[in-house]
C-alpha cells in the first residue's frame, strides 16, 4: 500500500508505461475534492442514521410512485450542494489519459455529470445523470441546468404531454437501463481493458466489484485509489491510499500523457 505524497511504486511506473487501454471505475470519492459529498463516510450524505435513511426512502422507486415531489426535493436537495461543483484534477487526468490511449472507458455510479463538463467522451454513467428527465407517461427525455434542478419547488411538467417529468437516474429499487449494462459488460468482459483503475467507490454494488475481481482472477492489473481501505483493497495488486486528485495525476503521467 501506497500513501499520499508517495511517489508511484516502481512496480506500478513500469507496469503502467506499457499499457494501452484502460478501463476506470468511479464513485463519489472523485468528486470529493470538487465539494460533491460522498454517500457513505463522515459528512457523506447517508452520513446521519436518521436523515440518511430518509434520503434513501426519498431517492426510491416507490416513493417516486407515490410522491413524486418528495423525490423531487431530496433530488433538489442534492443538487444544491453540486451546483458550483466544477471538475477536479482527477476527472481532468482521466481526460488526458483517455487522449493518450488507444482504448478508454469510465463506468461511472455518480450523477453529477462532472465527468461529461471536464471532456471525458467514453463514459457509461451506470446509475445516469440527475439533470437528464424523463416523463413519467410519454418517455419524453430532456435536460434541466444545475441551477434549473436546484430551483425547483415541485416534480416539474412534462412539456410534451403535461404529465410528470422524473430524473433520469437509477433510484434505489430500480433496475439498472439495460442498453448501459450490455455497454458495462462489452467494455469490461466481451473485450477487457489491461489495466483497471478504481477510484473513489466503496465498491458495495457486485456489478461495481465484478469487472476488478474478474481482472484480478485473470491476472491482468488492477490499481485502486482510496483514502480509506475497502472491500477491493485486499485483492487489487496496488493500493494507492489517499485522494484521487493527487494519486490521478501522476497515474495519468506514467501512463505516458502529459500535463497541458
Ligand atoms: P460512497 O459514498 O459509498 O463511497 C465514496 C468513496 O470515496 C469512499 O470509499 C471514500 O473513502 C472515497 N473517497 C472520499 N474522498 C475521496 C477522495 N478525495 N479521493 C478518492 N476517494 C475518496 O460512494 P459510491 O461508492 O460512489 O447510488 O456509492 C455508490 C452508490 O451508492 C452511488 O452511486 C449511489 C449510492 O447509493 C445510487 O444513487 C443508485
Ligand atoms: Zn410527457
Amino acid at each position: 500500500m501506497q500513501g499520499d505524497g508517495d511517489e508511484l511504486p516502481a512496480d506500478l511506473e513500469e507496469a503502467l508505461a506499457g499499457v494501452r487501454s484502460v478501463g476506470v471505475i468511479t464513485g463519489a470519492g472523485i468528486s470529493a475534492e470538487s465539494g460533491v459529498p460522498t454517500y457513505r463516510g463522515v459528512g457523506g450524505v447517508y452520513d446521519d442514521p436518521d436523515e440518511g435513511d430518509r434520503v434513501v426512502e426519498a431517492l426510491s422507486g416507490s416513493t417516486l410512485v407515490r410522491d413524486p415531489d418528495r423525490t423531487w426535493r431530496a433530488v433538489t436537495a442534492l443538487a444544491r450542494m453540486t451546483v458550483d461543483a466544477a471538475p477536479n484534477e482527477a476527472h481532468r487526468a482521466l481526460v488526458r489519459m483517455e487522449r493518450a490511449l488507444d482504448r478508454f472507458v469510465i463506468l461511472t455510479q455518480n450523477v453529477d455529470g462532472l465527468h461529461h463538463l471536464a471532456g471525458s467522451g467514453q463514459i457509461i454513467d451506470i446509475h445516469g445523470d440527475v439533470l437528464a428527465t424523463r416523463c413519467m407517461r410519454c418517455d419524453e427525455t430532456g435536460r434541466l441546468s444545475r441551477a434549473e434542478v436546484a430551483e425547483l419547488e415541485a416534480t416539474p411538467p412534462c412539456l410534451a404531454c403535461g404529465s410528470h417529468l422524473r430524473p433520469d437516474a437509477v433510484l434505489f429499487g430500480e433496475m439498472l437501463p439495460q442498453k448501459k449494462v450490455y455497454r458495462m459488460q462489452e467494455a469490461f468482459y466481451v473485450d477487457p481493458p489491461e489495466l483497471v483503475l478504481v477510484v473513489g467507490t466503496s465498491a458495495l454494488f457486485p456489478y461495481i466489484a465484478a469487472p476488478v475481481v474478474d481482472a484480478v482472477r485473470e491476472g491482468r492489473p488492477t490499481v485502486e485509489i482510496n483514502p480509506e481501505p475497502t472491500s477491493l483493497s485486499a485483492l487489487v495488486r496496488w493500493s494507492l491510499r489517499g485522494p484521487a486528485g493527487s494519486w490521478l495525476p501522476r497515474v495519468a503521467e506514467a501512463l505516458g500523457t502529459s500535463v497541458p
